[in-house]
């Protein structure tokens, strides 16, 4: 939810904070922080609002410090403000601290602080922990001692980003249930919530453990358990390059990433396919575990949920296996009835997110594989599931997901295709029919993004709606619901998906002139059902946009329609959702609005 920061070497440290913090900005932008230590003693620059306006008073101070936190908020606990900004000072203002997550008991521990006499400034969760680490420091002076402490007290999530004016040429770091990476440079070391932060500088991280506890310096990077143990760890190497995480000319990240689906199919499929066999190793599954499973639970959040769905359909259609799919945050605690020989699917593109994360270990608990199709490596959820699946999708920076959803998507075919292998629910035609489709859906992706000046001033036109409907059927109504997310989350128009069927049965009323509805009917079998539940609001006063799979199709009543490429109608979904995903950043641009950093969002949702 937050972005934390850190820097250890020998240049001065605010530049590189706000440089990073500006790669995090993603992560939550409505207040920011840096503390660097200066003239021997730590200072603090925050600021109310996004970034920039903390580059604007850092600019006017001289800080010029080679040590430093910082970061970027997304509130949960206490209104964007400066005094709920981070880094948090202890009283006597020498430790600060950083945090991402929430510290779940903190009115108790409030409570156990303000009884021994300490005063809060702040509304947060986070001051807390530099009280408490001032109250162990105070009784141990030992740093490392008074974080481990710490630890013991606090319950709920964290990464932690620490400074103590005792140990000038440190910075402290801990975490549990929400990512950190420590860099590491050549005279240099960093801390980072995500890798963008700090690529330009490093390639090589360490990903720390749950409470563990990391003593960085310029030189050196130890760290270590609660008893203080040193514990060895091997650092892993970033393959993806900094362009990547650049806008490349693009005017947002949204659109460069919109335009990188292709690729992300591609690199997500390749890698899988070797001939006409699929090859799922990597999973930690082998053939006999996949012919093993019943059952299938998916379970995710958000878009990730949505590419489940389609998922859902797809694995039904193809591999004949029944799949229940689940929002991660119903699913962790309805007590759902696992059955044996059940596999549990989470999605997840950060790979953090706290209720998709939950509802991994809750299946697991109850003893079913876990499989995560996740697109940050090293992540929590990639480290506990007990097989993963990498969407390569490279970094997605744009809070609204596009190309990992996309990438979901193409994971999602290529496990349909091996259970259906192994089940023999294809026979030998129809299975190498979906090989070869999958392996040129990239390409169709591609041809869909040639032109979309359309749709552009189709979307134009459009921005000052108030309601938008969005209807299909089967693997359409699932590209429904992602198409509708889309447009509200970053165009702040209301907008609802539905099962096109179950329109008469209320929604209907909603429908007066000029309503749009958008029909999604790429589905063969069942275009005749949507071209009626299309012209039934169309008669209603509704302006329809139809997204159709043969230009012949198109129905001559719609105001407006896009024609996906011929594609196997599986595999619909990925082509339907570009034009919806066109459809919102252009809605969203022509409003004005901030595209990449859409209002109350942030992308990495670690807490629940
Ligand atoms: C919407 C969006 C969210 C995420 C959801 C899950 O554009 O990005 O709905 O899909 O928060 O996030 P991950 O995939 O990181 O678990």
């Amino acid at each position: 939810m937050c972005g934390i920061v850190g820097y250890i070497g020998g240049e001065p440290a605010a530049p590189l904070l706000l440089d990073g913090l500006e790669k995090l900005e993603y992560r939550g932008y409505d207040s920011a922080g840096i503390a660097v230590f200066d003239d021997g003693a730590i200072k603090i620059v925050k600021a109310k609002g996004k970034l920039s306006v903390l580059k604007n008073l850092v600019a006017g101070r001289e800080l010029t410090g080679c040590i430093g936190i910082g970061h970027t908020r997304w509130a949960t606990h206490g209104e964007p403000s400066v005094p709920n900004a981070h880094p948090h000072f202890n009283a006597s203002r020498t430790i600060a601290v950083v945090h991402n997550g929430i510290i779940e008991n903190y009115t108790e521990m409030r409570k156990y602080l303000s009884e021994k006499g300490y005063r809060f400034i702040s509304d947060t969760d986070t001051e807390v922990v530099a009280h408490l680490l001032d109250y162990y420091y105070s009784k141990t002076n030992d740093p490392k001692e008074a974080i481990s402490r710490m630890l013991t007290r606090i319950e709920g999530s964290y990464a932690l980003g620490m400074l103590f004016a005792d140990f000038p040429d440190t910075v402290f770091a801990a975490r549990k249930d929400s990512p950190l990476a420590i860099g590491l440079g050549t005279g240099c070391n960093f801390i980072a919530s995500d890798a963008p932060a700090i690529i330009k500088h490093t390639r090589d991280v360490i990903y720390i453990g749950n409470r563990e506890i990391a003593e960085i310096k310029k030189d050196s990077v130890e760290v270590f358990n609660l008893d203080l143990e040193p514990l060895k760890k091997e650092a892993v190497r970033i393959e993806w390059d900094v362009e990547a995480a650049e806008k490349n000319g693009f005017e947002h990240f949204m659109l460069k990433e919109i335009y990188e689906q292709p690729a992300a199919i591609k690199n997500t499929v390749y890698p899988r396919i070797s001939g006409s066999e699929i090859n799922l190793d990597e999973s930690g599954l082998s053939d006999d575990d996949f012919s093993r499973f019943k059952k299938i639970y998916v379970v995710a959040c958000g878009s990730a949920y949505h590419a489940g769905v389609v998922g859902k359909y797809v694995i039904e259609k193809l591999a004949r296996i029944p799949v229940e799919t689940d929002l991660a945050s119903e699913f962790r605690y309805r007590d759902p009835i696992y059955e044996k020989d059940a596999l549990c699917v989470v999605i997840s593109q950060s790979g953090e997110t706290a209720d998709t994360l939950a509802a991994l270990r809750e299946a697991k608990k109850h003893g079913v594989f876990t499989l995560g199709i996740v697109n940050v490596v090293g992540s929590s959820i990639a480290r506990e599931a007990d097989g993963v699946i990498y969407t390569h999708a490279g970094p997605e920076i744009s809070v609204a997901t596009t190309k990992a959803y996309s990438a979901q998507l193409a994971v999602t075919y290529l496990l349909a295709l091996k259970l259906a292998r192994l089940r023999g629910t294809l026979d030998d035609k129809e299975y190498r029919d979906y090989v070869d489709e999958l392996k040129t859906l990239h390409e169709k992706a591609a041809q869909l993004l040639g032109d979309n000046e359309d749709i552009q001033r189709y979307a134009a036109g459009k921005a000052g709606e108030r309601d938008i409907f969005f209807i299909g059927r089967g693997i359409d109504y699932a590209a429904a619901l992602e198409g509708s997310l889309k447009l509200k989350e970053i165009s702040y128009i209301h907008s609802e998906a539905y099962a096109a069927g179950e329109l008469k049965h209320g929604t209907i009323s909603l429908i007066e002139k000029n309503t749009l509805v958008i029909s999604l009917a790429t589905q063969p079998d069942l275009f005749e059902k949507m071209k009626s539940n299309s012209e039934e609001v169309a008669c209603r006063g509704a302006d329809v946009f139809m997204i159709t799979q043969a230009e012949a199709q198109a129905d001559e009543k719609a105001d407006f329609s896009v024609s996906i490429p011929d594609v196997l109608p599986a595999f619909s979904a990925s082509l339907s959702v570009i034009p919806l995903q066109l459809f919102a950043y252009y809605v969203c641009l022509t409003k004005g609005l901030d595209v990449d950093k859409p209002r109350n969002l942030a992308k990495s949702v670690t807490v629940e």
